[in-house]
Formats: C-alpha cells, sequence, structure tokens
C-alpha cells in the first residue's frame, strides 16, 4: 500500500507560550474539535486535558497522521535551562512551528532573540524548511493582533524560507487547523 511520508517537525518557543497545549489539540482523541461542534462530553475532556498541562521537561515526541503526512512532533521546553537542546533537532527537522504567547509583551524580545538565534543557526540557516507561527492566546484582552506580532518579530526579513502566521487559541483549538493546512502544503 501507498506509505506516508514520514517528517520531523520541531514544535519551539518561549516556556508558557503554549506549544503543548497545541500539540494535544492535535492528538486524535481530540479531532472530533475540528470535524464540527463539541459535545458537551468533549468540551469537558479538552478543558480538563488544558488545565492539567504541565510545563515539559526537556521534551515530547508526538506521532500524528494527517492523510497525506505522517508527523514526528518534536515538543521541546521552552525553559531557558533546556532551550540548548533546541538545535540538536535542527538537521533532523522538515518543518518548524514556532509559538509566541500574544499577551507577554515583555517577553516579545526574548522571543525575537530565541527566533533569531534560530535563524541563523547552521544547521536551519541553510534549509528552505517552512516555518509556522501561531500568535497564541489571542483570547486574552491584551492580545497582541497576528500582525503586531509578526511586526514585533521583524518576520518580513525572513526571505530564504516560507512563512505564516496565524492567531489561535489553542485551549479552544481555534486556528490550529488553518496553520496545519499551510504548514502540509508547504512541507516537501
Ligand atoms: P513549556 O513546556 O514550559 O515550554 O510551555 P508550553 O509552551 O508547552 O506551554 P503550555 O502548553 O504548557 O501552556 C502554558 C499555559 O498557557 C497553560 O496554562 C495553558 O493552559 C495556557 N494556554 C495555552 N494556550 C492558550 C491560549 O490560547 N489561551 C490562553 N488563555 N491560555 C493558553
Ligand atoms: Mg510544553
Amino acid at each position: 500500500g501507498l506509505r506516508k511520508k514520514e517528517v520531523n517537525v520541531l514544535c519551539l518557543g518561549l516556556d508558557n507560550s503554549g506549544k503543548t497545549t497545541i500539540i494535544n489539540q492535535l492528538k486524535p482523541a481530540n479531532h472530533s474539535n475540528h470535524l464540527g461542534p463539541l459535545s458537551e462530553d468533549w468540551k469537558h475532556v479538552s478543558q480538563v486535558q488544558a488545565q492539567e498541562i504541565v510545563p515539559t521537561i526537556g521534551f515530547n515526541i508526538e506521532k500524528f497522521k494527517s492523510s497525506s503526512l505522517s508527523f514526528t512532533v518534536f515538543d521541546m521546553s521552552g525553559q531557558s535551562r533546556y532551550r540548548n537542546l533546541w538545535e540538536h533537532y535542527y538537521k533532523e527537522s522538515h518543518a518548524i512551528i514556532f509559538v509566541i504567547d500574544s499577551g507577554d509583551k515583555l517577553r516579545m524580545v526574548v522571543a525575537k532573540e530565541e527566533l533569531d538565534t534560530l535563524l541563523n543557526h547552521d544547521d536551519i540557516r541553510i534549509k528552505k524548511i517552512p516555518v509556522l507561527f501561531f500568535a497564541n492566546k489571542m483570547d486574552l484582552r491584551d492580545a497582541m493582533s497576528s500582525v503586531k506580532v509578526s511586526q514585533m518579530l521583524s518576520l518580513e526579513n525572513i526571505k530564504d524560507k516560507p512563512w505564516h502566521i496565524c492567531a489561535s487559541n489553542a485551549i479552544k483549538g481555534e486556528g490550529l487547523q488553518e496553520g496545519l493546512d499551510w504548514l502540509q502544503d508547504h512541507i516537501k
């Protein structure tokens, strides 16, 4: 039979930005979220799962499939003491998801520093892999718009890779499918 192409996706971004919450929403148990209105039961499960998410230690590996691809997602910890782990996975990656807490104005410069370090790394600079940004936590009252986030991070300077930014609310699963559809279309 046809085998799905296997791709490695790195999920990066500062601690508390919502990486694990996003990945959890993509897991098969939650796929009903994207197919239609949730029954009350599923809403409950989804909210409980979101509440129980704890800061990632090191990283977690999650696997899931779309119609054409078989994804291995590396959900990295964003805590500063673990950020040095990120680079060990750059060589093998076919795509990057970079998550930003749109409400965290104070640390936007830190997010930009980490993004710049990533994009200038020897193992990433030369690769034309797609980079998907989630301007997450769009539900927060003082969240910056995705346009504002992309300005703060100077995304317009990324010339050698396809990139895309989506506003998202990972707790409700909003904006995630749009981003993933884009990513899937741009993975070679
Ligand atoms: P590390 O593993 O420490 O790097 O953090 P992370 O990026 O994996 O963040 P995580 O998914 O653990 O989420 C951090 C907190 O933000 C949790 O309390 C989530 O419930 C919350 N959160 C995630 N996404 C959203 C969102 O879209 N809106 C709101 N309001 N809260 C969110
Ligand atoms: Mg996490």
